[in-house]
């Protein structure tokens, strides 16, 4: 039976993990996997998590089973950093997940089993997981236009004009904050506007938060999320504490389904409680626990909200000094849009071609695309990397 199987296409960012491995020169640079690192190219383990660690290993007392969605106040706890009060405690039901991926996957499987003949809309360009889950599922990814590649921001025209094509029925895949893999976002302005056009339509906006901290702050990156859940009938949320609780191989996320018709709570959360035992039975515990701890006590809490904040104003310092060496040495203001960019990626719009010449002559490993993670740069690559930019006529 196993001849049967073909060869799957190769995830293209773990693809480039495992090239950038395998490069032997000493001063070559990974800018290519959504990781954090700091100025040594560590991925550290944050203190708040390495202390609520020690705790649980003295406080916890069994293994067994936790419950199919997992821990309440997992869900009570990532549901208030999410949402604050932008919605009644009883509007959302919510399963803990295996990651954010965990999460959207299960999202997907919800809104197929409401309507199989649903069809989602995602941005062009997106992170390129949902497009190889959706067609693994079976369900139609329709592209709605969202990069400007000659100013580096969003088209919000052309964003608007295809999304206003969607229907009931249909679901709006957003990037709560931190657009994956472009960087670029809309402005609060553009929000609110875009919220009515998806009311207009009927269809059901779903928000994959993967980066809530990375942009302009923890309640300024949830702020769309809580406007868009507060203004529309339904809203999904799969939200990823990988980056932000810095716990990627922990597997921790949340999907959430925000609803204002209340009497039907128990039919959403027995569902996605039923799609949890369908697909893996009870999610995993430890780092939804990690978090549960993190958010529940002040001292912890504080510690990761000032590490968190650390780390996505050390972004926006490299940020701000490549524009600034960019500017220098291009003698113009053409990359300013990376200064504007938030959170870990920014993508920098020019064609596989010069990604290749990175690579070849420079040793600068980035996704095909042209995304860049920002957090993969130090103060001493940055010169570096401006360098080869120009060099290769970017
Ligand atoms: C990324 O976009 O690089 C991250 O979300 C990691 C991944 O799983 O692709």
């Amino acid at each position: 039976m196993f001849e049967q199987l073909q060869e799957q296409p190769a995830d293209k960012i773990l693809a480039l993990m495992q090239a950038f491995r395998e490069d032997p020169r000493e001063d070559k640079i990974d800018l290519g996997v959504g990781v954090y690192k700091d100025a040594n190219g560590n991925t550290p383990i944050m203190r708040a998590i390495k202390d609520a660690e020690k705790r649980l290993w003295e406080e916890e007392t069994t293994k067994a089973y936790t419950g199919l969605a997992g821990d309440p106040l997992f869900a009570e706890r990532m549901s208030r950093l999410v949402l604050a009060d932008a919605v009644e405690a009883d509007a959302v039901s919510a399963v803990a997940t295996p990651g954010g991926t965990g999460a959207v996957r299960q999202a997907f499987d919800m809104v197929r089993l409401a309507n199989p003949e649903v069809r989602v809309h995602v941005s062009d360009p997106t992170w390129p997981n949902h497009l190889s889950i959706l067609k693994h599922m079976g369900i139609p990814a329709i592209p709605y236009r969202y990069f400007d590649s000659e100013t580096g921001g969003v088209d919000y025209e052309g964003m608007i004009a295809d999304l206003s094509q969607a229907r009931s029925g249909d679901v709006i895949l957003l990037h709560g904050c931190c657009h994956n893999p472009t960087g670029a976002n809309l402005t609060q302005g553009q929000w609110h506007q875009l919220i009515e056009i998806i009311k207009s339509t009927g269809a059901t906006p779903m928000i994959d938060l993967a980066y809530q901290g990375f942009g302009d702050g923890l309640d300024e990156d949830a702020g769309p999320t809580r406007e868009v859940a507060a203004a529309c009938p339904e809203t999904l949320i799969a939200a990823s504490c990988s980056k932000n609780f810095g716990i990627y191989r922990e597997r921790t996320g949340i999907l959430m389904a925000v609803s204002n018709d209340t009497s039907k709570k128990k039919v959403t959360q027995g569902t996605l409680a039923y799609l949890n035992r369908q697909n893996y039975s009870f999610p995993p515990d430890h780092g939804a626990r990690l978090v549960l701890m993190v958010l529940g006590d002040e001292g912890l809490r504080a510690d990761w909200m000032s590490e968190l904040e650390d780390v996505r104003t050390g972004m926006l310092e490299l940020r701000r000094l490549l524009t600034d060496e960019l500017r220098e040495r291009s003698g113009s203001d053409r990359f300013g849009f990376l200064a504007q960019h938030r959170g870990m990626f920014s993508r920098l719009g020019v064609g596989p071609d010069k990604v290749e010449a990175l690579r070849e002559k420079h040793g600068i490993y980035m996704v095909g695309d042209s995304r860049m993670n920002i957090a993969g740069l130090n103060r001493d690559t940055v010169p570096k990397l401006a360098e080869a930019i120009i060099d290769v006529g970017i």
